[in-house]
């Protein structure tokens, strides 16, 4: 099998790095690796994981997703601007509530999470068209499937890409191109780092006390323990994503955690929207204190089989 060029977007940290380093270290040598990012002196990180691979079948380049001319740049640097797998990894995240987000900042977030996936995939698709094969791989979330308390601009930011993508999915087979959105679920990375502490600094001023109190005293420490209890590692995420990467036929999604499937198959189950709707709202408001014992078993079974 002739060896394929993957460009991945993201990867000074998190799931971006991971994927980048385990394709580049990818024992059947199939893969040469683009590994890019927007700030080229974050690239510690990923030398040290890159190993051996460094310069061989793995390349740093620079690539920020909010910029046309940056991601030509980069597509031009590479022979024949052939890129047979594209990882649209990059992506920012938000949460809190909505009176206290401005337009801009929601405009910044759409600007990476979609509007840079939809730069890259202007660039690459013609290339990709001409030559009658490549594959579209997103990092999307389960939150562009099912929206999330606090989350409200962030899972639409998700929700764009799935319908960008799925739209795109049926053209793009036309030409041989496969498209795949990879849907994690809480995965550890500087991500979380990131969202929780601006969420500690966040103003609150902006709304009432009410939703100010289920913000601060109900929603951060269940999404805290959500993520100590059901989250993978960008590790797990990678592997998986190479295993859609190394598909005959790959799927045009792919939920990376299984315990997330029942959350999001609630939607399928009622097409009203009532059933995930009064799902949420009792599991949040009514009983809370019934989640919090269960994520305790969870967290407990994943400790006896030496997960965590
Ligand atoms: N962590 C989770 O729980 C989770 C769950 C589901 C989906 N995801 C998705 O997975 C993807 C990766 O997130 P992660 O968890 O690995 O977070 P992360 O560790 O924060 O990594 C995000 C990466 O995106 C890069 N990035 C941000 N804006 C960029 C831009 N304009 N151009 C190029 N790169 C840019 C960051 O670069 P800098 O270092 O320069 O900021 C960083 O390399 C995101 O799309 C996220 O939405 C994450």
């Amino acid at each position: 099998m002739a060896t394929r060029r993957v460009l991945v977007t993201g990867c000074s940290s998190g799931i971006g790095l991971a994927v980048a380093a385990r394709l580049a270290k990818d024992e059947l040598r199939r893969f040469k690796v683009v590994a890019t990012m927007r700030d080229l002196g974050k690239r510690g990180p990923l030398e040290k994981a890159a190993g051996d691979s460094l310069n061989k079948t793995l390349e740093i380049k620079e690539l920020d997703a909010c910029c046309e001319t940056s991601i030509k740049e980069c597509i031009n640097s590479l022979p024949n601007r052939r890129v047979d797998v594209l990882v649209n990894n990059a992506g920012v995240g938000m949460i809190g509530p909505l009176e206290c987000q401005s337009i801009d900042a929601m405009k910044e977030l759409f600007d990476t999470n979609f509007f840079g996936l939809v730069r890259l995939v202007k660039e690459v698709l013609p290339d990709m068209k001409q030559r009658q094969s490549g594959h579209i791989v997103v990092m999307s979330s389960v939150m562009g499937l099912q929206g999330l308390l606090f989350n409200d601009v962030y899972s639409a930011s998700k929700f764009a890409v799935e319908g960008f993508c799925e739209s795109l999915a049926v053209q793009a087979m036309k030409f041989n191109i496969k498209t795949t959105l990879v849907e994690p679920g809480p995965v550890v990375t500087e991500f979380e780092r990131k969202m929780y502490e601006s969420a500690e600094k966040m103003d609150l001023s902006g709304t009432d006390e009410e939703t100010a109190r289920i913000f601060r005293e109900l929603y951060l420490p269940y999404s805290k323990e959500i993520f100590t209890s059901l989250s993978q590692t960008p590790e797990e995420v990678a592997e998986q994503t190479v295993n859609v990467i190394t598909a005959k036929d790959p799927p045009l999604r792919h939920q990376t955690n299984k315990v997330y499937m029942p959350m999001t198959a609630l939607k399928h189950a009622d097409p009203t929207g009532q059933l995930p709707l009064h799902t949420f709202y009792k599991m949040i408001f009514k009983h809370d204190r019934v989640f919090s014992a269960t994520l305790g078993v969870l967290r407990l079974l994943q400790r006896r089989a030496g997960k965590k």
